[in-house]
């Protein structure tokens, strides 16, 4: 079932970043060219796939065209991907098992790449095939959750002014919550949102992806000590070279795998009124806490 569940997204959503990204060939190439070099770098797509099976489980099957909401969903977190890397931010060499987007395009065309997946990323909400309403409201949750408030670049902003100093609880959490958590939690809740959910299916989601989301960084840190480079597709053993506040740097390896356990229950515990529906949110949900990549 896990493996059906992820082949099948990752295909869904390939597919639809193949539609909505213009050819490398398209003028001016070198853009378009590292924009692909770092999209079609074997990511796990897991954020289109959450918002997938959300959108499925809520409508019963799974509503034409999500897939392009998938992609755009994958667009912004390669952008923060992409910039993530920088030599301003985490200076790191190796992504997704390829030369990063600076280290292969230089600085100012990776800094461009991951601006324009930004933007292809709200051009392609915009068209979106569902209900206007459900459309607005889709750009509204991506925009707020990749933003500064409680988002992805609150998030990213205080992981690196924490840097070299030790952490608080809080400091991490928010940290977590906002650079990883948010986005994630957005892709469940635009996933519902697509399919016509309720207001408490919407509730529902996102407390899902709040606790699977903070999980899942967790469970990142984690393999950033426990694997190799090789495995990993990226520089093994960073965060403490960089002296990041991390979960383990916190509670050390077992104490923050328990935690990352008893948050993937909590989110469980979301899934119940949905009965066999929620069976592939629950399969992604306990990959998520035992991948090792
Ligand atoms: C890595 O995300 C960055 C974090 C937010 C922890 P993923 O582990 O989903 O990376 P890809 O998309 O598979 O490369
Ligand atoms: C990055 O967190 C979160 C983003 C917003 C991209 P990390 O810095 O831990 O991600 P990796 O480990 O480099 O993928
Ligand atoms: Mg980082
Ligand atoms: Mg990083
Ligand atoms: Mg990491």
């Amino acid at each position: 079932m896990l493996k059906d569940i992820l082949e099948q997204g990752q295909s869904l959503a390939d597919e639809a970043l193949e539609r909505l990204l213009p050819p490398s060939t398209q003028y001016p190439p070198s853009i378009h060219e590292a924009m692909r070099h770092s999209v079609f770098a074997g990511g796990k797509r897991l954020r289109p796939i959450l918002c997938m099976e959300a959108a499925r489980m809520i409508a019963g099957m799974l509503p034409d065209g999500v897939a392009e909401l998938g992609g755009a969903i994958e667009m912004l977190h390669t952008y923060s991907l992409i910039h993530d890397d920088l030599p301003a931010l985490d200076n790191d060499d190796l992504r997704r098992g390829r030369p990063t987007c600076h280290k292969a395009f230089g600085e100012a065309l990776a800094i461009l790449a991951g601006d324009a997946l930004q933007t292809n990323a709200y051009e392609v909400m915009a068209n979106l095939r569902c209900p206007a309403e459900a459309r607005v409201r889709i750009i509204g949750e991506l925009a707020h959750a990749t933003g500064t408030i409680d988002g992805m670049i609150g998030g990213q902003v205080m992981d690196l002014e924490s840097e070299h100093s030790t952490p608080d609880l809080k400091t991490v959490e928010y940290i977590h919550r906002s650079k990883t958590g948010a986005l994630i939690t957005a892709s469940v809740v635009t996933g519902g949102l697509y399919a016509g959910g309720t207001p408490n299916d919407i509730d529902r989601l996102r407390c899902f992806g709040q606790s699977l989301g903070l999980a899942f960084q967790i469970v990142d840190d984690v393999l950033d000590l426990t694997q190799s480079s090789e495995q990993l597709g990226k520089t093994a053993g960073k965060d403490k070279s960089s002296e990041k506040a991390t979960y383990p740097a916190l509670f050390g390896i077992d104490e923050s795998l328990r935690k990352a356990d008893a948050l993937v229950s909590t989110a469980m515990s979301q899934l119940e009124a949905y009965g066999t529906r929620g069976d592939a949110l629950r399969t992604i949900g306990h990959y998520l806490a035992e991948r090792k990549k």
